[in-house]
């Protein structure tokens, strides 16, 4: 699909809302310099010497986790990458006001959208476009530009309520996933191979049954907990690691991996061998065990070498691999192993890479791996998964076709 880009328009003079995703992690209440704060700001540059009066939204965690914070530090950050004054304003504040009084070229950025509370309530743009902070902002607007495909997956107020006030189009950043994107259309001689991992699930079944129903890929190894999942529906007792599968809704998920697994088996490629965390002192140790040799008094942190192997194997031999979520533990250098190897399969093999997930990016850097390793190195997870499984994402709706 084809959108029209902010390039497209006549930028001097407009007030323009650009929905980045300026979301990073925290760490110990500091935010964690991130591409997507990096590459969102190239945006707000690109924008700003235009002449565009620039109003950047962006979320930045959840509620009730430690991540969901203010966005000053983010301001600083984009100040120090586009070499410009970046103005800060906060919800309680007249930001009506503020935005009247902009000119040309200049930078605002909006607090957290999800400090406000109509953000995250799951409707239609329609409905999202009479809640209180969007129809107070609509109509100063004369643009709205998504450069973030990692939030197009949300249905929330500052993704989809601008679309009754003004055009709604496609920043720099989001262009560049939608052209990495549309290489994957049509037929891959010697094959598309997804590698899932990661350990956020919700929907994770459900996206990767879409993959293989629409031909995105024709494989997918699968390692990290999604690995685990699919082998307690084939039947694992994994011992230990059982009760820390119920908290993660392990029981809610089992019957849709068994019944992908009926459909798709032979498509899916799991661990035939994982790693065990042997406590010794203040230190711990790996142990390689067979799957069938579970159940294990230990947890399992990574898929094993000979799994890994087999999944090398099969990066050799297609033509596309996508890669989204480490194979374990990656955090700790001993469980690092599995996801370290894969990620240089698929950098060190000539095939047409996409990686993503905000983990993936994190675990590059520990690896010494660069983006230029691959094709293309997403800024989104989720939604990524989302597209490539012929889910519409409410955020791309919404937006300019080219005609
Ligand atoms: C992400 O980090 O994937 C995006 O910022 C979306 O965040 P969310 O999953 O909290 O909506």
């Amino acid at each position: 699909m084809q959108y029209k880009s902010a390039f497209d328009y006549k930028l001097e003079g407009k007030t323009v809302f650009l929905r980045a995703d300026l979301n990073s992690s925290v760490v110990e209440g500091r935010v964690v310099l991130s591409s997507r704060l990096r590459e969102h700001s190239k945006s707000v540059y690109a924008l700003s010497e235009e002449g565009a009066r620039v109003v950047v939204l962006s979320h930045q965690g959840r509620p009730g986790e430690d991540e969901f914070i203010e966005l000053k530090r983010h301001a600083d950050f984009i100040k120090k990458f586009t070499g410009k004054g970046v103005k800060f304003v906060k919800w309680d504040e007249d930001y009506a006001g503020a935005i009247k009084g902009m000119k040309d070229g200049e930078i605002i950025l909006l607090d957290n959208t999800r400090f406000q509370k109509e953000e995250q309530e799951d409707k239609t743009a329609k409905a999202h476009s009479k809640d209180e902070f969007i129809a107070k902002l609509g109509p100063l607007g004369g643009l709205f530009v998504q450069d973030a495909l990692s939030v197009c997956h949300r249905s929330h107020a500052s993704v989809v309520g601008f679309q009754p006030y003004m055009p709604c189009v496609v920043g720099p950043v989001l262009g560049r996933e939608m052209d990495a994107l549309s290489k994957l259309a049509g037929p891959a001689k010697k094959g598309r191979l997804v590698v899932l991992g990661g350990s956020k699930l919700t929907d994770s079944v459900k996206i990767l049954d879409g993959m293989l129903e629409n031909g995105m890929c024709n494989e997918a190894c699968i390692g990290g907990l999604f690995g685990e999942l699919f082998l307690k529906a084939k039947g694992t007792d994994f011992g230990r690691k059982e009760k820390f599968f119920e908290e993660k809704g392990f029981g809610r998920m089992l019957p849709q991996a068994k019944k992908i697994l009926e459909k798709h088996g032979s498509k899916i490629i799991l661990p035939q061998d994982l790693a065990l965390e042997i406590p010794n002192g203040a230190h711990s140790k790996r142990r390689e065990i067979k799957a069938q040799e579970l159940p294990s008094e230990f947890s399992t942190m990574d898929i094993g070498r000979e799994t890994t192997e087999v999944f090398k194997k099969k990066i050799r031999a297609s033509e596309v691999v996508v890669f989204n979520g480490p194979m374990g533990v990656y955090e700790k250098t001993r469980f690092s192993i599995g996801t370290k190897k894969i990620l240089e399969a698929i950098a060190f093999h000539r095939c047409f890479s996409i990686i993503g997930g905000g983990d993936t990016e994190r675990a590059l850097t520990s690896f010494g791996l660069v983006p230029q390793d691959f094709s293309h190195v997403s800024l989104a997870g989720k939604a990524l998964l989302e597209y490539l499984s012929g889910d519409p994402l409410p955020g791309l709706e919404i937006l300019e076709k080219k005609q």
